[in-house]
């Protein structure tokens, strides 16, 4: 494998959701944002905006919205926004109509601008030694956030980012071998349910561990192919709140 900074920060990946009280200072700040701010963008039209959480009432009742606690505790919060309003306004003020503003294509543009933007912030995060997590959960109750953080027509949230000084030591959860997830010209259907099931993993040698979830440490040890078929068949997670 050809290992620099940047990809063994990549490979180290994992999602941390305790934070010690510790704020982040302006200028770390402002270096996560000017690195969301240089993402590319579909058809550089930079259809993302961002809202840093600093009010405690707001994070607890995003923490109620998202239905994790730790939303409310430490590390610094950032909601990013499908933003088509400013580009909207942008035209009306040169006495344009909305042109493809209102159009699914230009939707999941502003969608796919605003995750790139999170994932940049967060890689961006971690190499400086943060840890942190993204959460979908925001989107819970999309009326509730909008009300929230006064959004305008136009703004939706996208995705939560918490970012802090690490305080928990997560184990890495395994991913499916490549064999499942990397395709030469055409897709092959090769993940079979029975591979789902195996006890025990082929690849990672890791115990198998009661399927009962009582943190992201035992969800963790399970083998991947176990891991996911609990995730997508066995539990509740594709129907109810995301909890993890
Ligand atoms: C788009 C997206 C939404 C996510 N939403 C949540 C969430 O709402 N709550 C949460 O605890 N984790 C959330 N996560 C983190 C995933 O649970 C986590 O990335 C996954 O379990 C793999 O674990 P890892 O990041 O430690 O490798 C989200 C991740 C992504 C990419």
């Amino acid at each position: 494998m050809n290992l620099n900074d940047t990809i063994k920060t990549q490979l180290n990946h994992r999602s941390i959701r305790h934070f010690k009280n510790q704020q982040l200072d302006k200028e770390t700040l402002n270096t996560l944002y000017e690195v969301a701010n240089h993402t590319a963008s579909s058809q550089f039209l930079q259809q993302f905006s961002i809202i840093h959480v600093t009010d405690k009432n707001k994070r607890t009742k995003l923490a109620e919205i998202c239905n994790q606690p730790p939303v409310s505790e430490n590390g610094e919060f950032f909601i990013f926004l499908i933003d088509l309003h400013r580009n909207v306004k942008l035209r009306q003020e040169a006495n344009l109509d909305d042109g493809r503003l209102h159009t699914m294509d230009l939707y999941l543009q502003g969608l796919s601008d605003a995750t790139l933007a999170v994932q940049n912030m967060y890689l961006a995060a971690e190499s400086l030694g943060l840890g942190g997590v993204i959460l979908g959960s925001i989107r819970n109750d999309i009326r509730a956030v909008s009300e929230l953080f006064n959004l305008p027509d136009m703004v939706i949230p996208a995705l939560g980012l918490q970012i802090g000084i690490p305080d928990e030591e997560i184990q890495q959860k395994p991913r499916l071998p490549l064999s499942f997830k990397v395709f030469e010209n055409e897709y092959q259907d090769n993940l079979s349910t029975q591979d789902c099931q195996l006890p025990q993993s082929k690849d990672m040698g890791l115990v198998t561990h009661d399927l009962t979830v009582s943190g992201n440490n035992a969800t963790s040890l399970l083998p991947h192919y176990t891991w996911l078929h609990h995730w997508v068949v066995g539990s509740t997670h594709l129907t109810n709140t995301f909890t993890h």
